[in-house]
């Protein structure tokens, strides 16, 4: 909230008291929104819930509110349209406001402090001895956004990596390794080699499918606990994993507070299983154990234990939630993972559901739409399926950086440190892509638009931020204090301004939303006014009044493009 939110806000519930509804009840309902059209009014409130209180039409309330808020030296104007009011701040206090937080670097441009919630957030959780797929691309990518907008929100957060280092998959991966691997070539490569495996082992199975019971065998001694051949091929391939999927991580600036994949699991799946049991949900079928949650609307039963007594992919995520619970102690438990496994966590807040467990209602997937490519004839179409090659993450990385270094050979080949330009702004391309529209929509891949400097990308917002360090470097005097500005002066920046304004909201609705677009979105949006401000109004050369006071707009503008692109987990050259 800025100053002018609770500014009003105050008077506002001042006015809600008088009207007879109690504060306690009326103060979260006093949620001042961006209108839909600017139009109308700086901020907005909805009235229906307070009238639901008070007893009256929406617009009846809307109306003896406006009237209540009679203008002061913050706010202009209250207007009733309907069942919103609409306000319209003073604009030199709009402008002193914005940009003193911003300067002050206080919340909501700055991190707040301790906000109470404790958020776990899974994602990435790649299965290992797989190539690093553009699916989980996706997952990292916007579940290293939802950790830092939670953190800059003031929650406690914890990144998880939920590796997919057990179970019936790996066991795949481990039988082709021992009947056709060795150790030489998969030092050599070893994403590409567990992959053509993989892929081998897929071709084998449909002449062979005794390789399944193989590799059922294999994961039955690999959770024997023995130190055997399985564990210590287990160990080599896990290794070797997280040794290859380190370097897309760094590039694109992740880290995890915890690498707890399903193995970390082992030892604590016989408890969860004891605690269904004690539930009195769990039943026998056919020797496997199940938990039916027909009445939860779920028809499929949720499989805990195959009738070999080996557990599952669900039997893990049950006994990680637990974990989780007693551990973290959280308030919402994120899964970033995608659309397709929507019944698998609908069946793992089932069965949370159905035993009655508080944890239940944490427990929320965050799911997400598809990366698409383009077909020779120009047809869209699922990514990984590209002739069943595998997509490695750290090569489509470098494609990108590889043509950002041609682009900037041409248009600035005087950048002195073009490779860690181009290298930023490549990696940045990809991910301000995946993050631009709303998550649950499919992704399409195109070079072409991600790369457009001057389109709604990654790459544009970037340099909007170095446009304005230049505008810095370039005007000789260092940025004034905001306690020596004539704000009345910024008049003419009060697009701007409101931009600006709206970052809180945005971050906001990302977090509760689990929809990092809205700080997307917004970084575009700002980056758009700034750079059509300066399109009319100039800097350097300006009356030193002017100039200072734009210089507090552009240094903030620039601050702020940076906070909301850090958001994003995008770094900001100051140079390209
Ligand atoms: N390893 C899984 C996959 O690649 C994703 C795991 C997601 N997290 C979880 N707790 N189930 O499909």
């Amino acid at each position: 909230m800025t100053d002018l939110h609770s500014h009003l806000s105050t008077r506002l519930l001042a006015a809600t008291t008088e009207l007879g509804i109690e504060s306690t009840a009326a103060e979260p309902l006093l949620r001042l929104d961006p209108p839909k059209n600017r139009d109308h009014g700086d901020v907005a409130l909805g009235a229906f819930q307070l009238a639901k209180l008070a007893g009256k039409a929406p617009p009846a309330l809307a109306a003896e509110l406006a009237a209540k808020i009679t203008p002061d030296d913050v706010v202009e104007a209250a207007v009733a349209a309907g069942p919103f009011v609409n306000f319209k701040f003073r604009r030199s206090a709009l402008a002193r406001a914005v940009l003193t937080a911003i300067a002050r670097n206080e919340a909501p441009y700055g991190k707040a402090t301790g906000n109470g919630d404790v958020v776990c957030i899974d994602f990435s959780s790649p299965n290992i001895a797989k190539p690093f797929h553009i699916g989980h691309m996706r997952s990292t990518v916007l579940g290293n956004a939802l950790c830092r907008i939670h953190r800059h929100l003031g929650a406690t957060v914890h990144g998880i990596n939920h590796l997919g280092d057990w179970g019936m998959p790996f066991a795949k991966m481990m039988t082709a390794y021992m009947r056709w691997g060795n150790e030489t070539e998969l030092h050599r490569s070893p994403m590409r080699y567990m992959f053509d495996l993989y892929k081998r082992y897929g071709q084998e199975v449909k002449q062979n499918p005794a390789l399944d019971d193989e590799a059922a065998k294999h994961f039955q001694a690999l959770e024997s606990g023995a130190d055997n051949v399985e564990r210590r091929m287990w160990r080599l391939l896990r290794d070797e994993s997280l040794k290859a999927f380190q370097g897309p991580y760094t590039r694109l600036g992740v880290t995890f507070d915890h690498v707890t994949g399903e193995s970390f699991f082992e030892d604590k799946m016989e408890a969860a299983m004891q605690r269904v049991t004690a539930s009195g949900v769990l039943e026998d079928s056919d020797g496997a154990q199940v938990v039916w949650l027909k009445e939860l609307g779920i028809k499929e039963p949720c499989l805990l234990r195959k009738s070999d007594g080996t557990t599952l992919y669900h039997t893990r995520d049950l006994a990680a939630a637990f974990y989780r619970e007693t551990t973290f102690h959280p308030t919402r438990i994120l899964y970033v993972v995608g659309a397709e496994q929507k019944l698998h966590f609908d069946q793992l807040k089932g069965v949370l559901t159905k035993m009655k467990e508080p944890i239940a209602k944490a427990v929320e997937h965050v799911p997400f739409g598809l990366v698409l490519s383009k077909t020779e004839d120009g047809k869209w179409e699922k990514f990984a399926s590209r002739s069943g090659n595998a997509v490695f993450l750290d090569e489509i990385l470098d494609e990108a950086v590889n043509k950002v270094r041609s682009i900037i050979r041409e248009k600035n080949p005087d950048l002195p440190n073009a490779d860690e330009v181009a290298e930023q702004i490549g990696t940045s391309a990809i991910v301000f892509n995946d993050l631009k529209n709303s998550r649950i929509k499919d992704v399409k891949f195109d070079w072409e638009s991600m790369l457009n400097f001057d389109g709604e990308t990654g790459p544009y917002v970037q340099f909007a931020c170095a446009r304005l360090s230049s505008i810095l470097r370039k005007v000789e005097v260092p940025v004034p204090s905001v306690d020596a500005i004539d704000w009345s002066l910024l008049a003419d920046a009060e697009r701007v301004l409101l931009t600006m304004m709206d970052f809180g909201t945005a971050v906001q609705r990302a977090a509760e939303q689990s929809e990092p677009s809205h700080v997307t979105g917004h970084v575009i949006a700002l980056a758009g006014e700034i750079h059509s401000y300066l399109r009319d109004h100039y800097v350097v050369g300006a009356e030193p009044k002017v100039r200072d006071a734009r210089l507090v707009l552009v240094d903030a503008a620039r601050r702020l493009l940076v906070t909301g692109l850090g958001l994003l987990g995008i770094p900001a050259p100051e140079r390209m």
